[in-house]
């Protein structure tokens, strides 16, 4: 049976975004058959309170998995290394697909485009971007200490991508022998490793726009930046019309 574990990276207090998931994608059949897991990974927030209430919710709903340091954009990417730790320790899975708490997946789409794909070896699924380098300027600038290389290497954009467990392993024990190279960007990371194990065993690398970055387009396997409105709306639209359309309010 073919199975899919969905690391969703989520916030202490985003428990509106986490409610729109559970009402909508994630009521998806296959996650009630248990052929797809789905996990929010949460770390600790710094107000004692916001803690309190997750506590509560992961207790209640069963599909939180709390790490255990506070939160801080520098520390996401250690979230990418807790989903491929618990895909891999934790649930029998064949792939590992990671997504933020507004991303929509389509569960059955992904599933089909993975199934098209599938050869038996490593695979890495995604909206690849190549070439890509660092912007040294601004608000998001990346120092040189930080990347001292002039190019990203080949990766998926973050929020909807897959990889093979055999990867998510080789990320898990890279770590665990602290090996495992940290770069604060998630997705930049999952690329840097895909491509450390290419360099030994071959990985199938996939693109496809349907992954959107941006906001969403019809027909998406998965769509970015949607407010919980929106995501119930694309749920309901999934539901009555059969179809794979965006909502265009907030
Ligand atoms: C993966 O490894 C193969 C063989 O070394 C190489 O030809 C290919 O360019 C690599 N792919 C990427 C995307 O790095």
């Amino acid at each position: 049976m073919w199975k899919l574990f969905i690391g969703i990276l989520s916030a202490g207090n985003h428990f509106a975004e986490r409610m729109a998931a559970r009402k909508s994608w994630m009521q998806h059949p296959l996650i009630k058959s248990l052929n797809v897991v789905a996990r929010f990974f949460v770390a600790l927030h710094g107000r004692k309170e916001v803690n309190v209430e997750l506590m509560k919710e992961a207790d209640f709903f069963g599909d939180i998995v709390i790490v255990s340091y506070m939160d801080n954009y520098d520390l996401v990417v250690l979230k990418t290394v807790a989903i491929c730790e618990y895909g891999v320790r934790s649930v029998a899975t064949n792939y590992i697909m990671k997504c933020d708490d507004d991303t929509f997946v389509r569960i059955d789409a992904v599933i089909k485009e993975m199934k098209k794909v599938h050869s038996g070896g490593s695979l890495y699924v995604g909206n690849m971007n190549y070439h890509h380098k660092p912007l040294r300027y601004g608000k998001w600038a990346v120092t040189y200490e930080e990347w001292p290389e002039d190019y990203y290497p080949p990766y998926a954009n973050g929020p909807g991508y897959i990889v093979s467990y055999d990867i998510a392993r080789y990320i898990v024990s890279e770590f665990e022998k602290h090996k495992l190279r940290l770069f604060k960007m998630e997705d930049v990371s999952m690329g840097m490793w895909v491509e450390q194990f290419n360099s030994s065993m071959p990985v199938e690398y996939v693109h496809s726009g349907k992954f959107c970055q941006f906001g969403c387009i019809d027909n998406y396997y998965t769509a970015h930046y949607q407010s919980p409105r929106q995501m119930i709306c694309m749920w309901n639209k999934l539901q009555q019309e059969g179809k794979a359309q965006c909502c265009n309010m907030r």
